[in-house]
């Protein structure tokens, strides 16, 4: 007997996206069934086809009334442990003053340090919580958590102790990433060499012990860090078997995209600059393009990524709020779906399929969270929506009427 069945539901089981009008497919199956049991998906199909009458084969059997199920939604690159905000900063912005220039003269990411570093345990941890319930609230049932606001060996574990301690709290599954190469810290002014140095042979090597890293991250620009040093925490890391992503080509091209796959990394984000090279070579490497438009939206960026190079070499496109303070205040999968469309014209599919199993795939959760099939995690999210293209038609705030983490329902 199964734990649940969901009847008198739509399924949205799987979404893809080719670019052209026409080219969406979303899996679908109309008046569907769907079966849950010990947190995996055991049956999917047409009611019609359900091998015996409900009651007969689930121990609770729960009316979808016609609303849609899909994947619960993945929120694969976050930075969603931090102290303080950056609302004057933004308001400087909206006055001409650049995101650059702001970081260069010891704001953005060091102002955010400087709150995140201030703050106890205790304090970060019920901020996580609440920008984590904002999430789960809009649909998320996976999320990517990095450190990056801490910059010493203590502050980084105090971040990355808060982010898993995210999944002990509700119920969301954590991936933690590492990301103590996301600005120099002041200590280590005038000796980037030095902190990259310590960062190889301190901090990494601790985090790993420490088992709070799922990944490595390092953001690589011209105000932040360079592509030989970036290219020696990548070596630092895969010692500790740890795998990769990028924060690449955001603000110029460096080669990030091609450094990104190069060392396999799983993702490359932002990658608006990624050059053909740089896209032939992911392609390749089998490392998705994590687009944020959050974060192109609120930095005022203009350059768009190279979306019909990713399509054209087949690099599976996927999505994130990249929630952080300084360039993505966001905590909305479906309003980052619907600036995916609008901004960089991205079709309904692909910004669902971007935002469930692709993002699965730059977690390394791919054939595991991300599509109604059974065998995958029982993650998913119960919709009242006309259909599954109407998740990124609202800017934002169209939430699920159910989620479901692990075949259980919220609130059950
Ligand atoms: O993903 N690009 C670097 N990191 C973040 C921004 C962090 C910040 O400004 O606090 C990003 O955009
Ligand atoms: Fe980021």
């Amino acid at each position: 007997m199964w734990e649940r069945l969901w009847i008198d539901v739509h399924l949205a089981t799987d979404a893809h996206g080719t670019g052209q009008p026409g080219g969406d497919d979303f899996g679908i199956v109309r008046n569907g069934a769907i079966a849950a049991n010990q947190g995996k998906i055991v049956w999917v199909g047409r009611q019609a086809d359900l091998p015996a009458a409900p009651e007969t084969l689930a121990s609770e059997v729960i009316s979808g009334q016609g609303g849609w199920m899909t994947a619960g939604l993945v929120d694969p690159h976050t930075h969603l442990v931090f102290g303080g905000d950056r609302s004057a900063e933004f308001a400087e912005r909206l006055q001409g003053v650049s995101y650059q220039d702001i970081a260069r003269r010891g704001g953005g990411i060091l102002s955010t340090v400087r709150a995140t570093r201030e703050a106890s345990e205790a304090e970060l941890l019920a901020l996580t919580l609440k920008r984590a319930r904002r999430l789960i609230t809009n649909g998320v049932t996976t999320v990517e958590i990095k450190s990056g606001y801490g910059l010493t060996l203590d502050d980084e574990l105090k971040q990355l102790r808060v982010a898993r301690a995210v999944s002990e709290h509700l119920p969301i599954r954590v991936h933690t990433t590492f990301l103590g190469a996301h600005a120099l810290p002041p200590e280590f002014a005038g000796r980037q060499g030095d902190y990259v140095t310590h960062l190889c042979e301190t901090m990494l090597p601790a985090v790993a012990d420490a088992g709070l890293a799922d990944s490595v991250d390092a953001f690589c620009e011209t105000i932040a860090f360079q592509p030989a040093e970036v290219e020696r925490i990548f070596e630092a890391a895969r010692r500790w078997n740890l795998p990769l992503r990028l924060h690449a080509d955001q603000m110029s091209d460096l080669g990030g995209g091609h450094l990104a796959a190069r060392w396999g990394a799983l993702s490359a984000d932002h990658v608006e600059y990624a050059s053909e090279a740089s896209v032939a070579a992911m392609a390749e490497s089998g490392t998705v393009a994590m687009l944020l438009p959050g974060a192109f939206y609120f930095v005022r960026e203009h350059q768009l990524p190279p979306v019909a190079l990713f399509r054209k070499h087949g690099v599976p496109m996927g999505l994130a709020t990249d929630c952080n303070p300084g360039t993505s205040p966001v905590l909305s999968p479906t309003g980052v779906m619907n600036m995916a469309c609008t901004l960089f014209r991205l079709t309904p599919g692909e910004t669902l399929a971007g935002h469930t199993h692709i993002a699965a795939r730059a977690l390394g959760l791919d054939g595991a969270v991300g599509r109604l099939a059974p065998g995958m995690a029982a993650d998913m999210a119960l919709w009242n929506v006309s259909g599954p293209h109407e998740l990124s038609y609202w800017i934002g705030g169209v939430v699920p009427v159910t989620r479901i983490f692990g075949g259980v329902p919220d609130g059950s």
